[in-house]
């Protein structure tokens, strides 16, 4: 027999099932081959939150999380994040290879001079309250982009796809400013198309009355690092919102808008946002132990701590702390950093968090450099949002090209009544 095979027996028939085995999976569909009778529907698998389904074959990223491995196309993240920058691991991501001078190069020219929004988009982002929530105010715009470019509907056509994936990467950063700039009241600071990606980032986040705005280069490079981090991260609730979204055959500004929303919530993305919170109402390195006394009494979880797949240190939250040693040398040092190292310190210690497997995660340490560079926290989730759109549209064309794919369509367990006849109203 083969031995990359699974023989199930089904003790209702006592038939045996012989499925197989293929890169560490079976397919589901296999299971449906399983019957009591000709007119039984077949067996399905049933996975709340999909803690043990394949959704995808995807080249794009690889974790073990077990390790504490995370690798795009291959390369090491600390390689990444210590010799690459934004826009040529976008193009690694999207493209699988890390590009030649010359790519590099037409790449970002094409980024670049896809910056600019259309001047009714600014209108539209006017149209929001004064104190909306600036990830609000992302989801909604983007989505709304989807409007203003009818030709993103060609999702078959290579040279539209690759069109809206400059308008995306270019543009998302000039609408996450302009949103900021919204809420503070402050004129929207035009792109600068001589800066880098983050350069250009910080520009539209803090010029002020200069004639050109100088990014600081220390924190520019942390910006490119961070987003480095950000960029992708296989199947999580976000990316699964895209290709979700995407198999529909939706453009991609809806489908990113839909996954920009995914990640919106404190569970995912909003997570940096509150454990900025969480660390300003611990107040003091004295009260850390009563807040985790308060965590393992199950009151709340502490945020930006555990993580569905990495069951040992997140590497990403390891760059971040050396990240923010540098940045607190321009910035000065955030003061809430002493709270969460001894959070973290203590944590560790801890059985709950140590049997668990809970360790900090990407969000635990993002906030605080954040915070440091001026960002304010809602912010935060939007700072996760600018760089994981190439990893977003790197799903999304995956799925597309993939011929394996179709609309997403889970099944369910039905438990509602049975069939039963409409009551009229005067007998309720
Ligand atoms: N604080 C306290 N307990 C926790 C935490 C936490 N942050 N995370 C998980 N646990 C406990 C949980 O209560 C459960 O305990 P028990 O077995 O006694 O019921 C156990 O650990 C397993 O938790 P789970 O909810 O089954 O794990 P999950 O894989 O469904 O959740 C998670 C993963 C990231 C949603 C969760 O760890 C969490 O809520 N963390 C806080 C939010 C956060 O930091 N999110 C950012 C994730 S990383 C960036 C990103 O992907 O956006």
């Amino acid at each position: 027999m083969d031995k990359q095979t699974l023989t199930i027996t089904d003790n209702r028939t006592g038939k045996q099932y012989t499925v197989p085995i293929e890169s560490g999976t079976i397919r589901a569909m296999e299971l449906r081959k399983i019957k009591v009778s000709d007119d039984d529907f077949g067996l399905v698998s049933y996975d709340p939150a999909f803690m043990n389904t394949a959704s995808c074959r995807s080249k794009i990223t690889f974790i073990d999380g077990d390790k504490g491995i995370l690798r795009y196309r291959g390369y090491p993240i600390e390689q990444l994040a210590e010799r690459s920058n934004y826009l040529e691991v976008a193009f690694l991501i999207l493209n699988g290879e890390l590009p030649t001078k010359s790519e590099l190069a037409e790449w970002s020219w094409h980024i670049t001079h896809h910056t600019f929004i259309h001047e009714n988009i600014k209108k539209f982002v006017d149209g929001f309250h004064h104190d909306a929530h600036t990830m609000g105010m992302l989801v909604g715009t983007i989505g709304a982009l989807s409007t203003f470019y009818p030709d993103a509907k060609s999702i078959h056509d290579a040279d539209s796809r690759q069109k809206q994936i400059y308008r995306l990467i270019g543009k998302v950063p000039t609408i996450a400013a302009f949103a900021y700039r919204h809420s503070t009241g402050m004129p929207y600071a035009y792109p600068d198309n001589d800066l880098s990606y983050p350069g250009n980032f910080l520009n539209m986040m803090f010029k002020m009355t200069e004639v050109k705005y100088q990014p600081n280069p220390v924190l520019e490079r942390a910006l490119h690092v961070l987003f480095i981090l950000h960029a992708d991260h296989e199947q999580n609730c976000s990316t699964n919102a895209m290709r979700s979204i995407g198999s529909s055959q939706a453009d991609p500004f809806s489908a990113v808008a839909g996954a920009a929303a995914a990640l919106y919530g404190p569970l995912h993305g909003g997570a940096n946002e509150e454990v900025l919170r969480m660390l300003t109402e611990i107040g003091s390195k004295e009260k850390v132990p009563e807040y985790v006394k308060r965590v393992k009494a199950g009151e709340f979880r502490l945020m930006g701590f555990g993580h569905r797949v990495y069951k040992n240190y997140d590497p990403r939250a390891r760059i971040i702390k050396r990240v923010a040693s540098e940045v607190f040398e321009v910035t000065g040092k955030n003061p809430l950093l002493e709270i969460a190292l001894e959070l973290e310190r203590i944590a560790l210690e801890d059985d709950y968090f140590v049997s668990r497997k809970l360790y900090p995660n990407v969000d635990f340490y993002s906030g605080i450099i954040y915070q440091a560079m001026r960002f304010p926290v809602e912010m935060f989730p939007v700072l996760f949002a600018i760089p994981r759109t190439s990893g977003w549209i790197a799903q999304w064309q995956e799925m597309l090209l993939d011929p394996e794919q179709k609309i997403a369509r889970p099944r369910q367990i039905y438990e509602g009544p049975d069939r039963r006849d409409f009551v009229p109203m005067e007998k309720r």
